[in-house]
């Protein structure tokens, strides 16, 4: 039985300022920074060149495809897989990397150095710039003043763009399809700019999602009426009992502490959801467990083993889609 449950009827050239414009006639020299860019088309077309990268990793593991280009990464926030995976990515394309990841406190940042002007300076020696920002609409603002590419690597509780890519990837590796999937997504629906690119990017898609969370971390009004607009299927609820029987996609998130202004807020509900055996017990022998990573406790290590959890490969997928994603934005592919 559902706690709440709402029904929801069927139903380039760069630059312009200010805008995000689809991607209609391909990736080349385009900013990524949002997934309302992205048509079915445009997902097809950078999952079909990921398992061709993945091909071409696993056989020789490089190539020079991207050979003479530098990817600049510049990460005002931590990350591990991200920022990694963009190197890696580069790197077995043959290009090079500048790569601000450990901290920008060793760049001229910590010396009070604005965003555009930081942009400005890495466009200079690099061809393609990936940021990560605490601040929601950071990648907006740093593509308006740049004339090469901008990847939006995670922009606060906006969006994470790659991630929902590489998410929708591993959906389609690992069941087959997304059109008719059902999909729950399991706990801070609020500030997980994971779960709002994911859910907008799959209303391209004919699914039905389930919503579990606490009260405080429900899913944003604007993501939510984007799927109404869609008229796909939506509900909501408190406990993942409810949903587990019913899922081919099991979403889990970190409930995240550093978005919170009162830590006693992230106390009382930081630990309300963690996916055990016993509950993977309930689950369908055909889906998967997924998560953006890094986990904290949301997902029991002795669910690791168990063949539907598909996390790590799910992670690995992200250097494939990644790749792509480059060649694609560098006019390779
Ligand atoms: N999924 C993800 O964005 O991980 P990182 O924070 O480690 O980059």
């Amino acid at each position: 039985m559902r706690a709440r449950e709402i029904s929801v009827p069927v139903g380039n050239a760069k630059k312009k300022a200010n805008s995000v414009p689809k991607l209609e006639d391909g990736f080349a020299q385009q900013d990524i920074i949002s997934v309302s860019q992205f048509s079915r088309e445009n997902l097809e077309h950078i999952f079909a060149v990921a398992e061709d990268m993945r091909a071409i990793v696993k056989k020789q593991g490089s190539t020079d495809l991207l050979r003479g280009s530098v990817l600049a990464c510049l990460f005002y926030e931590p990350s591990t897989r991200t920022s990694s995976s963009f190197i890696a990515a580069m790197s077995r394309l043959g290009g090079t990397i500048i790569p601000i990841t450990q901290g920008v406190q060793f760049s001229s940042v910590s010396k009070g150095e604005s965003l555009p002007d930081t942009i400005r300076t890495l466009e200079s020696y690099a061809d393609v710039i990936v940021i990560r920002h605490p601040e929601m609409g950071s990648a907006q603002m740093a593509a308006d003043c740049a004339r090469k590419p901008i990847i939006n690597g995670g922009d606060g509780v906006g969006e994470h763009p790659t991630q929902a890519l590489l998410d929708m990837f591993t959906i389609k590796e690992e069941l087959g399809r997304i059109d008719g999937l059902n999909v729950g997504m399991v706990g801070d629906l609020r500030y997980g700019r994971t779960v709002h690119s994911l859910a907008r990017l799959l209303c391209l898609y004919d699914v039905q999602f389930d919503f579990v969370s606490p009260e405080i971390l429900r899913l944003p009004l604007d993501v939510m009426n984007d799927i109404r607009d869609h008229g796909l299927p939506v509900a909501e609820t408190y406990d993942v009992a409810d949903i587990i029987e019913d899922v081919d996609v099991l979403y889990v998130t970190r409930v995240q502490k550093e978005r919170f202004a009162d830590l006693a807020q992230y106390e009382e509900v930081r630990d309300q959801y963690v996916i055990t055996p016993e509950l993977m017990a309930h689950a369908k022998d055909k889906m998967v467990v997924m998560h953006p990573l890094p986990r904290v406790g949301e997902i029991s290590n002795d669910v690791d083993a168990d063949p539907r959890a598909a996390y790590f490969r799910q992670m690995e997928n992200g250097m494939y889609v990644r790749m792509a994603l480059l060649a694609a934005v560098l006019g390779k592919v």
